[in-house]
């Protein structure tokens, strides 16, 4: 691998156009946003290129031609944890891992195994939308405990937790560590209430880590699989590579379940929902990745963090009514716009029809952040400039004509 100048291998400036690859977030302006002008930072999907070493692997498995039925096999249970020992301190028993396409098909897996109909299941809005839709699409009862923020900074409120908590038809947390959109990686303390609360009234956890490889310095990850023994048979981990490594198309995941009641219970639901065999690409993707993307996920971090230090610059220099909620993961920023003083349909108008921005409004992903944008910041940094420039420009023009309105009016 050779190094540049810089000291890094992997050039994360390279700007690599999407358009006409099917890509959900480039090529899909007219038919989600009925438009086509608008510059993309919303779904959770990265504009970086995988290293040569990684594509040779994959180009290698398709070069063999034949794309019958598969399993996965040593080499995927060794890769993977390795993966877990070094970076978040478990290993996995090949015995806990089940395979599935998302994250999302597991999380409802789980909905449908350890809950029935009229159930009650918690999450702490705002939060990745799908958690909801998989509960009540389910016809389960969505029980929200909402984070709350405190000098800027996201906590969970333990005392309305636990009153929820305690409802004995509450039988499933589905938390979200780190957390989308909020950023907030949960301590180990924090984890350890929440993994106590859950023991306590018999309510299963169900950490989604999805964005555990996305951790800011300063920031450390604890998953709820390293909080010890004494919590397994109530808790289990969603897991995957794709977001790490930006090969969602390539579908692959793993629940990570070691009490084996809990187990058994996900399988049942699994083979009920007719998945069986994974996607032999992304089989051969995580082995990929997981041996020998070390070091591009280490340099695209760093990049990433270079991204984030230019947003609060940007902001801070020339957007002072809005505020950024400081990420301690993840590579979704969320925004608080509260400060223009717009209603929600002018903030709207004001990222899609003036800043021609394709975001993540606030609004999906609770009920009282419809004054939040979400950004996703996992791109070069000039598209970010690119970005954060037409945001500048939209609110200036906006605020230009306001107060030429208020001086006609005087
Ligand atoms: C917290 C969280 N979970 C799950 C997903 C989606 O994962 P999958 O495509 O594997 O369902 C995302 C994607 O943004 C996410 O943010």
């Amino acid at each position: 691998m050779a190094e540049n100048s810089n000291g890094k291998v992997y050039d994360f400036d390279k700007a690599i156009d999407r358009h006409n690859t099917n890509c959900l977030k480039y090529d899909f302006g007219r038919e989600r946003k009925g438009r086509e002008d608008l510059l993309p930072l919303w779904v959770a999907d990265m504009d970086f290129r995988l290293p040569e070493e990684i594509l040779g692997d994959l180009k290698a498995r398709i070069d063999h031609g034949i794309f019958g039925y598969t399993d996965p096999k040593d080499s995927y249970f060794d890769s993977l944890n390795n993966w877990t020992e070094k970076h978040y301190g478990y290993s996995v028993d090949r015995k806990w891992v089940t395979v599935a396409p998302t994250v999302i098909f597991a999380l409802a897996n789980c909905v449908n195994a350890y809950t029935e109909a009229g159930d009650k299941i918690l999450i702490q809005q705002p939060v990745y939308y799908p958690f909801g839709e998989v509960i009540t699409d389910n016809g389960r009862v969505l029980v929200d405990s909402p984070l709350k923020i405190v000098n800027g900074h996201y906590e969970i409120d333990f005392s309305d937790l636990e009153r929820k908590i305690s409802d004995t038809e509450l039988k499933l947390f589905i938390l979200c560590n780190p957390h989308n959109p909020v950023g907030r990686v949960w301590t180990r303390e924090e984890l350890l209430q929440i993994a106590i609360l859950c023991v306590k009234h018999d309510v299963i956890l169900v950490s989604d880590e999805i964005h555990c490889d996305f951790i800011y310095p300063g920031y450390e990850f604890t998953s709820a699989l390293s909080l010890g023994a004494a919590y397994r048979d109530h808790l289990l981990v969603l897991h995957s590579p794709t977001k790490t490594f930006n090969i969602a198309g390539l579908q692959i995941a793993n629940a990570i379940i070691p009490d084996k009641k809990l187990r058994l219970k996900y399988q049942k639901a699994n083979a009920a929902n007719g998945y069986s065999q994974a996607n032999i690409v992304g089989l051969k993707a995580l082995e990929s990745v997981y041996t020998k993307g070390e070091r591009w996920h280490q340099e695209m971090l760093h990049y990433l963090k270079g991204n984030v230090d230019f947003v609060r610059d940007y902001i801070q220099k020339h957007l002072p009514k809005i505020r950024l909620i400081e990420p301690e993961g993840t590579y979704l920023l969320w925004i608080d716009f509260s400060g223009l003083e717009l209603t929600d349909d002018e903030l709207e108008d004001l990222i899609v029809d003036r800043a021609h921005l394709w975001l993540d409004p606030g609004a999906i992903f609770g009920p009282e952040t419809a004054q939040f944008e979400r950004f996703n910041i996992a791109c070069p940094r000039k598209t970010l400039e690119k970005a954060f420039e037409q945001l500048k420009e939209a609110i200036d023009e906006l605020e230009q004509e306001n107060q030429e309105v208020v001086a006609q009016a005087i």
